[in-house]
């Protein structure tokens, strides 16, 4: 099994915040992996460690084969990394940019014309052009980042949240432009904060407080949490959540907007029990059903089971 990119005890201070903690890691070529976690679990840091923008404080990496302490130089022209923040040069035309990036990388004269062509109508933006970037929609702003990141053509991406902030539609363009990337063996490290993204990736790392938690396959991720999943749409959701909190068979309630997502041992057998106990405390509810869990319902259970974990260690 050949690696791309590992980690070994891969670590970053500041100050004495461990911001990535001991950190093991093993891609492999061709791999959409997914980072996840709350904000300020390390995500940012990792993937700027792996880009050799900041010093490592303890322990290795190699990246593409090159040691990232010894030779961060040599692992550039093998990574496109795209930042959380806006990082497109606002007041340059989409064409500007790319060209801006392609002289960076030392793209020939003849291939930047080709693949300028081509990254334009790949992001969608060939009839934008001439726009700034300033003027650009978000979600259009994101894509012309990822089209410079992709001007040299690197087998790495390492993308910052790069759909954060952007609308539904140009999230899922978004990501039918990472699944044509994926399918033509590009290694791509994304991190993301939504759950529907993380599904679609081929394995997932949960960073919880600059450590990785898990890591493994949306599927295996789904199965670990236990139970069936019910769906409820109470008038009074606080109320609500009470009731249904203490009923035996409830192994955990979410809250999702107004809605609850309840983890429960039987969902068949329960669903009518639960209806039935919020109908004899007054309670209206607008629907129940059975659902299917998703990454969502997982992660907030693991986070929830480390929380208390680390609750309990102090
Ligand atoms: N440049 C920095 N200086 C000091 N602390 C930082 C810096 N960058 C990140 N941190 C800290 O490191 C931790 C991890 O941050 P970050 O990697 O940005 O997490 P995420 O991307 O998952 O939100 C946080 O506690 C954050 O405050
Ligand atoms: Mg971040």
């Amino acid at each position: 099994m050949t690696i791309i990119i590992e980690t070994q005890g891969l670590t970053r201070l500041f100050k004495q915040n461990r911001a990535v903690d001991s950190l093991d890691l093993a891609i492999q070529p061709g791999e959409l992996f997914g980072l996840v976690g709350p904000d300020g679990a390390g995500k940012t840091t990792t993937l700027r460690l792996l880009a050799g923008l900041l010093y490592i404080s303890d322990g290795s990496a190699t990246v593409a084969g090159y040691n990232l302490r010894t030779q961060p130089e040599s692992i550039k022209p093998q990574i496109g990394y795209m930042a959380q923040e806006f990082s497109l040069y606002a007041k340059l035309s989409v064409l500007e940019n790319l060209n801006f990036f392609a002289e960076l990388y030392n793209v020939s004269k003849a291939e930047q014309k080709e693949r300028t062509e081509r990254l334009l109508a790949f992001a969608g933006l060939t009839e934008f052009k001439e726009r700034r970037a300033v003027h650009l929609s978000g979600g259009m702003q994101k894509k012309l980042a990822l089209a410079c990141t992709l001007i040299h053509q690197p087998p790495i991406l390492l993308l910052d949240e790069p759909t954060t902030g952007v609308d539904p539609v140009s999230r899922r363009e978004f990501w039918n432009i990472l699944t044509e990337l994926h399918l033509d063996g590009t290694t791509i490290i994304v991190s993301t904060p939504y759950m529907d993204e993380a599904d679609r990736c081929s394995r997932v790392g949960l960073m919880y407080a600059g450590k990785l938690m898990i890591c493994d396959s949306p599927q295996s991720i789904r199965r670990q949490i236990e139970g069936d999943l019910i769906e409820i749409f109470p008038e009074d959701w606080q109320a609500a959540h009470q009731i249904v909190s203490s009923l035996p068979g409830v192994l955990e309630v979410q809250t999702y907007g107004e809605a609850l997502h309840l983890l429960v041992d039987d969902g068949e057998h329960q669903l009518p029990k639960i209806e039935q106990a919020l109908e004899e405390q007054g309670i209206l509810i607008h629907g129940a059903r059975l659902a299917p869990t998703r990454m969502e319902e997982a992660f907030i259970s693991l986070i929830r089971r480390i929380e208390s974990e680390a609750e309990e260690q102090h």
